[in-house]
Formats: structure tokens, sequence, C-alpha cells
């Protein structure tokens, strides 16, 4: 007897362009069912391509599922604006006096991607993917583009926790604004925008410009600049104030010390190197002189913490008198934060204590999160009568790929263990057996990989996709260092444990974690401050200035976290376990089981369990 699937309802949001390119579906009832970065699958770290892979896997899970019925999708930024604005960015140089510093090239280059890119063209390349990819007709399917930074608050309000929040989106640029503020309300799905600041004012650009300084790359050493401030002083920060301020709703910023057009690299200008008397770092060399031993710093050391130090400063100082704005315009203390900016975990700690953990980040805040935003957009496009009582609940990070037993088998025996190895491998079933050899790995000082369940949508792992140390034992950090992440000396790693038992360890900070369900301490978008014995005792997962990047665990999001923490605070002694991301440094996280395999077989993990497949390596 044939049955048929209910259909169900579906809208997509899509991210690519620019970088982190993403898949978000949401069901017309506003739950989210699916959303995956395509650089889990294609393995290239930040893609910006379409997300093909990612669609592709959208559709394996829409199938498994039920009938589906694709009522819209959005797209998260308005491309023609975003081009523009490249162009503008540029053509502002194009003077008499200026012309031979003008990248021709640039130019013409520009015009033609703004071609290619266009609203028409934009439609037409999501309509071809959705056909060739589904087989759908896709000719009728309503495809929309919104504004970078509505996408990033949809994201942001409609799945935190509030009925009625502010939201504030903090990025380098989306297609001319950089920070935004909207008055949210769930009861008629409506979001407000009540102030905006557009380029070149810009808090993301002002810290990549430091980043880069500093001599890391651009869009991708803001958090290792934002853990060397743990060093620094604030010696620089009088002379960086007055370069860049915001002040009941006037933003501002000196374009003499920045260059924020589209070709630009470094984002600064010779005059920024005039001001702070010190010389940009030409690399990232200098960061190895530090370690938490360090006792006093080389002069060239401590100067470029202090300024790392010091930008720190001023961005928490500023995202706080937007937070303080934010909640005068619109009357309510409850915040969401999303873009880039947003990731900026030392910086919530003090919007945090100031809104007394009445804060929300959204997990995945750069703009592979807005896939989600723009999937919602779709939604109110068509509805705005939305039953937002699911959302009551914690937000769910795990909305990534799944795989079948078979296809973990087949990625382990035709990769590590199709070689003549001593490995030892075993089946394990059920958390409790997973948790009780898990323990085991761990207190044998041993660090293992971990692949299970959903993959992680955003850009911390989780639990799903992580490698696991103890931080009892207090070599851990330079073990996982030396043998696979390769990281910087100074930086520790983040502690993961039981809600429970974090105040015990961490301190007086964790209180705000009961203040609502979806707290950025269960999502590691957030520090807490831990007191001087527990770094001396935990250097491992305790940062040089008393902050850690905790994940509070708990069972409905983490279940096999959760009860491993507690096994270990039992057996060892101590709850706190290192997670880390499953990759090695300069890969993007693992993605489906076979780079999984493959990452270990590049490494010197000493055991394993993917799936229901624990490996032992010898
Ligand atoms: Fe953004």
């Amino acid at each position: 007897m044939h049955t048929s699937k209910p259909e169900t309802k579906v809208h997509l949001g899509l991210s690519f362009g620019y970088h982190d390119s993403a898949v978000a579906v949401i069901a017309s009832n506003g739950l989210i069912l699916f959303a995956e970065h395509e650089e889990r699958l294609s393995r290239v770290k930040h893609d910006n391509s379409f997300p093909i892979n990612a669609l592709k896997a959208a559709f394996n899970f829409l199938e498994k599922q039920s009938d589906y019925n694709i009522l819209g999708v959005g797209y998260y930024e308005l491309p023609q604006l975003k081009e523009a604005r490249k162009i503008l960015s540029n053509s502002s140089k194009f003077t008499a006096e200026t012309l031979g510093e003008v990248d021709l090239d640039h130019i013409q280059k520009t015009i033609s991607d703004t071609v290619r890119y266009q609203d028409y063209c934009i439609p037409a390349r999501i309509r071809d993917a959705l056909a060739s990819v589904s087989g759908l007709d896709s000719s009728c399917i309503p495809i929309r583009p919104y504004e970078h930074h509505h996408s990033h608050a949809a994201g942001a309000f409609f799945t935190s926790p509030f009925k009625r929040a502010s939201a504030i989106t903090l990025d380098g640029a989306g297609e001319f604004e950089t920070t935004t503020i909207w008055s949210c309300e769930k009861s008629n799905s409506s979001l407000t925008k009540i102030w905006s600041a557009e380029l070149p004012f810009s808090l993301g650009l002002f810290y990549s410009a430091i980043t880069s300084y500093l001599g890391f790359s651009v869009n991708e050493g803001e958090y290792k600049v934002m853990g060397l401030s743990a060093y620094g002083r604030p010696t620089f920060k009088k002379l960086l104030s007055s370069l860049i301020t915001f002040d009941h709703g006037v933003a501002w910023i000196d374009t003499n010390y920045f260059d924020f057009s589209a070709t630009a690299t470094r984002l600064y200008t010779a005059k920024l190197q005039e001001l702070l008397g010190v010389p940009p770092a030409g690399d990232t060399a200098w960061v190895n002189d530090i370690s938490d031993e360090c006792g006093t710093l080389s002069d060239h050391c401590q100067a470029y913490c202090d300024i790392a130090f010091s930008a720190q400063l001023l961005l928490t100082e500023i995202q706080a008198k937007l937070v303080r704005y934010a909640a005068h315009l619109n009357n309510c203390s409850a915040l969401c934060l999303s873009g880039g900016v947003a990731l900026n975990s030392l910086a919530n700690l003090n919007t945090d204590r100031t809104i007394k953990g009445q804060l929300y980040v959204f997990p995945p805040s750069g703009d592979a999160g807005s896939a989600i935003g723009a999937a919602y957009l779709s939604l109110l496009s068509q509805s705005s009568h939305i039953s937002w009582r699911s959302h009551l609940d914690s937000f769910d990070p795990f909305l990534g790929s799944e795989y079948t037993r078979d296809e973990y088998l087949d990625a382990i025996t035709t990769g590590i263990l199709s070689e003549a190895q001593t490995n030892q491998i075993i089946e394990i079933r059920g958390c409790e057996a997973k948790v009780a050899w898990l323990a085991k790995q761990l207190s044998q000082r041993k660090i293992v990989a971990l692949h299970q369940g959903r993959g992680e949508f955003g850009p911390r792992a989780l639990g799903n996709r992580s490698i696991l140390a103890s931080a009892y034992y207090p070599e851990m950090k330079e073990k996982l260092n030396v043998l696979i992440k390769k990281r910087e000396p100074y930086r520790p790693y983040a502690p993961a444990i039981a809600a429970e038992l974090a105040k015990t360890y961490f301190g007086q900070d964790i209180d705000n974690f009961s203040a609502h369900p979806s707290h950025p301490l269960r999502y590691m978008a957030s520090v807490v401050q831990a007191e001087e014995e527990m770094r001396e005792k935990y250097p491992s997962a305790i940062h040089y200035d008393r902050t850690a990047r905790v994940q509070l665990l708990t069972q409905n999001i983490n279940p096999i976290l959760h009860q491993l923490s507690l096994h270990l605070e039992n057996s060892l002694g101590c709850g706190i376990l290192l997670n880390t991301s499953f990759n090695l440094g300069y890969e993007a996280l693992v993605g489906d089981p076979y780079s999984a395999v493959n990452t270990l077989t590049w490494s010197r993990f000493d055991s394993a369990l993917l799936g229901d497949f624990a490996i032992v390596f010898e």
C-alpha cells in the first residue's frame, strides 16, 4: 500500500559571494530544519562560492524527511547595492590628483562583477541550481534579496528566546551599512530599523585594520588579536579613541587613518603608523615570544599587545554605548547581537554584565548565519502569523548534515583502516557506553576526535565535530598545540563543562547563565572571568587575563558531553573538557566522515569516536 509522506512547506535562505557561504531551510511554522556551511563540504576554508554542496545536502535532508514544497527563497543581501558600494569606494578616489593611484583594472572587474551579480542574475543563478539539484520546476519560486543587516537582525531575533527585544548588528560592512539597531516584536513578527550607520564608520573594519597592523590576516586573525589583548595595557587607548567615536547616535571615524575602499588590503594609512609610533608588524612571528610564563615582554611585543588591548577596550566601550543607546531608543533591555563583530566574546562579557544576562548572541553571527535570517524574511514576506512558542526553548546549533552507520564504516575502512596498522576499532552504542569510553580515554591523557550526530551551524565546534582533552592535566594544551592544532602557544582552549558544575570553577559570571535558555555561554559566544587560583590550576582552559570562553553543557543540547563532564568530575576530580574544533589549524571544520578520517590520517590523535565506531590509534 502506498502511503505518501506529509508535505512540508519550507523557505530557503542562501548566503554566498563574499565569505562563508551557507544554505538554511526553515519550515512555515518558523522552525529551522537544516543549515549547512559550504566550507564543511567543499573543505575550502571560508568558502564564498555558490553553496552547491550545501544545497545538495539540504535537499538530501528534505527528501529523507517528507515531501516538500518550496514557498520562497531569501538571499542575504542586496547585490546591486553591494556592488555599487564597491564601485563608489573606488570612484571617490577618482580625481585628477589621484588618477595614477586608481586601480582601473579593479574598477573594470567590479563593473563586470556588477553585471554578473545584479539582481536579475542572483535569482536566475539560484533558480538554475534549485532545478539542477532537485529536478523541480523552480520558475515560479519567489526569490528575494534582503538587506545585509536585515538578514543579520532577522536571524538573531527570530531564533532568540525574547518576545520583544532590541537587535544590534555589527560587522565590517553590508551594502553600505555597518551598524544597525532594530526594534523587534514577535507578536506581529516585526523588525523595525530605528538607527543605522554607514561606511566609513565601521567597528568591524576598525578592528580588522588593527588586526592587519599587528601582522594577521583580515577576516581571519581578529579573534587572535582579542586573545592577545590579555597581555596588553591601555597605552594607545587615548590615541585610538580620537579616531573612532560613537555618542548618542552620532558615529564617526577619521578616514585620514583608515582606508576601507574595496581595493584596500591593509585597511590603514601611513598616518596611523605616524600616530602610534610603532611600525606595523610585517608578520605574526612576534607572538611566539608570548607565553603564560613570559614575565616581561620585549618592547615591540609589549607595544603590539598594548595596541591589541587598547583596540579591544575601545571596541568594548563603543559596543556598551550602542547597547545603552538601543535600550534608550527602544525602551527595552533584552538584546540580540549579530554580525561578525558579535563573535567578539570578550566585548560580549561586558555587554552581558551590563544588561544582567538579558543578552542573546546569535551563535552563527557571521554571514553564514544570515542564510537563516534571509529564510525568515522570505517566510515573513508571505505570512506574519507565526507561532514562536517553540523558540522559548534553547537554540539548537546542530542543524547540519548527519551521516549513517554505513557512511562512517565506509570512510573508516577505505581510509585509515585500509592501511596495515594495528589500530583497535570497536562499535559502541548508546550514550552511557560512549560516555564511559570517552571518560577512559580522557583520563589516560589522550586527545580524542569526536564526530557524531548533526554538524554544528556556526563557527564554533560545540561537541559534534570536536577534539576533546581533559583540562585536569596542564600539559594537554601544549600536547594539542604540538601534535594537532599548531596554534600560537599563548592561546588557551575553550572549556566545556556541565552547567551545574561551572560556578565552582568559573565564579560569579556564571549566574548570568540562568537568565534564559539560549544564553551566549551555552554557545561559546561570551566569556567569564575566573579567579586567579583557578587560572593557575587550569592554565589550558583559562587565559592570562583570567577569562575563559566557556561552553556550558546541558542535557538537552549536549547529552554526551554533559554526562562526560559529570563523569570526569566524579572520577578525575575535574569536569572541565578542553573542546576545540575538529580540524587541523589551517583547515575548515571537518564535514562528512571522509573528511574526518582524512584529518585523522594527517595528524597524531590518540583516539577517535566516529559515529558508533571507537578507534584507538597505536
Ligand atoms: Fe555581515
